[in-house]
């Protein structure tokens, strides 16, 4: 393969790096970080780079691109990404980026195409990447072969699509294992995309998860998720209260009863997936608790599936009922602007106006996240403040943002090429 780096000037983020590094060193555990991490053009930068280009990203659903010629596109910040379904039925992924001057190859979203036909000079490429056609004026000697399309690593499981920008990727086969195994109740290649949404917040990324990654703010914030939405998903949360550990202990045994699997698994810190119960009496994140979509998802058979949550670090967060899935991506814009896409998905045979209505079934999450955004970009603006300095989480509410920042901060030192430090002795 041709190598993915070009020649570059020095690196002018040499020092950004190493002040990163320190910082993530001394960094008082349990504390939000230090105000550049959500602020500062560098460290953004960094964080691209160490972060979004190095990890496996979740880009999108394989029903999206349910057969041959299909594709969809991303930006991993500058980096254009194509995910296109090819003539054998497998997902590819390339960089967007034509072989002759590098124009940017596939410009919608979404779509379909016979071949990728570059808009600039109309080089052609297979859905494969390779180089079919290059015009009549290269040259007797022009070598085809030597121009297709650059490569992206995917991998798929469970529907999901994943890619990673590094050139050898983290391993990730664990979780993809459980997400298959956890998702095959629900047929993912034979679902479809009721209705989306796309929002940009003012925001740092690492402040839209931080407030994913908590249900602390919920009670003065979410009235509508709460209708439906339990604030914790684990008898082992300081919080849970008896009843809860009753309705638990009654679902897991129906769950089992159906087959369909509940346990908690975590892979690291970077993924979590655990099915827990909705309110008792509700069976759907909908205004009134009740199925937004008539036909079930998959093979079940009954709506009661409670929420089956899945996480992956850094980009996505969802949530699975038996009528309807809600599934999240994040990707940052700039060092405060991140854009969120929700897809709520329903089972592909499941007929708008007779079996769902996307207005009613996005209600929810539509409230949910414009909340949400408006308590990141006030979070945002606070800590662009003088006064703004690391807080401490709270161990009993806030655990899952400390997760995420432990995650983080491990994360980046050791793709900075530094091994993370010992995180009991740096507690402050
Ligand atoms: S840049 Fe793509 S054909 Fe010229
Ligand atoms: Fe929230």
């Amino acid at each position: 393969m041709t190598p993915m780096s070009t020649p570059s000037l020095d690196d002018p983020l040499a020092p950004a790096r190493k002040a990163t590094a320190e910082m993530l060193a001394n960094r008082q555990r349990h504390f939000s970080l230090p105000q550049p991490f959500y602020n500062d053009a560098r460290l953004f930068a960094l964080d691209m780079q160490e972060i979004f280009e190095k990890e496996w990203l979740f880009a999108g659903m394989t029903c999206e691109i349910p057969t041959k010629g299909n594709f969809l596109t991303l930006d991993v910040g500058e980096n254009p990404v194509l995910i296109v379904r090819g003539a054998d039925g497998a997902v590819h992924a390339f960089h967007n980026v034509c072989r002759h001057r590098g124009s940017r190859l596939c410009v919608k979203d979404k779509g379909k195409v016979a071949k990728l036909v570059c808009p600039y000079h109309q080089w052609t490429y297979e859905l494969d990447g390779r180089l079919l056609f290059a015009g009549s004026d290269m040259g007797d000697n022009f070598d085809l072969g030597a121009y297709g399309l650059k490569p992206v690593h995917v991998k798929t499981a469970g529907g999901y699509i994943f890619v990673s920008l590094a050139e050898q990727p983290p391993a990730i086969d664990d979780f993809l294992v459980t997400l298959e195994h956890y998702l095959a109740p629900y047929d993912m290649d034979n679902a479809k995309v009721a209705v989306e949404s796309t929002i940009v917040e003012q925001a740092n990324w690492k402040l839209v998860l931080e407030n994913n990654r908590e249900c602390y703010h919920c009670n003065g914030a979410h009235p509508e998720l709460l209708n439906s939405l339990q604030e914790f998903d684990d008898t082992d949360d300081p919080r849970a209260t008896p009843a809860y550990k009753a309705l638990v202990e009654r679902k897991q045994a129906d769950w089992d009863a159906q087959e369909v699997p509940w346990q908690l698994k975590r892979f690291g810190k970077r993924n979590r997936l655990t099915r827990t119960p909705l309110l008792d009496g509700t069976v759907s994140m909908t205004m009134d608790g009740q199925p937004a979509c008539k036909k079930l998802m998959g093979r079940l058979t009954s709506p009661d599936m409670g929420s089956l949550r899945i996480l992956h670090l850094p980009n996505s967060w969802n949530h699975f009922m038996g009528d309807h899935a809600v599934v999240f991506r994040v990707m940052p814009l700039g060092p405060q602007q991140t854009v969120v896409t929700t897809k709520w998905l329903v089972h592909k045979d499941a007929v708008e106006g007779v079996d769902y209505d996307p207005e009613h079934m996005r209600k929810v999450w539509d409230a949910t996240n414009s909340q949400d955004r408006q308590l990141a970009e006030e979070n945002q603006r606070g800590i662009n403040s003088k006064a703004y300095q690391p807080g401490p989480y709270s161990e009993t509410y806030e655990f899952g943002v400390i997760d995420f920042i432990d995650w983080y901060s491990e994360q980046m030192l050791e793709n900075l090429g530094h091994t993370a430090p010992n995180l009991q002795l740096a507690q402050g």
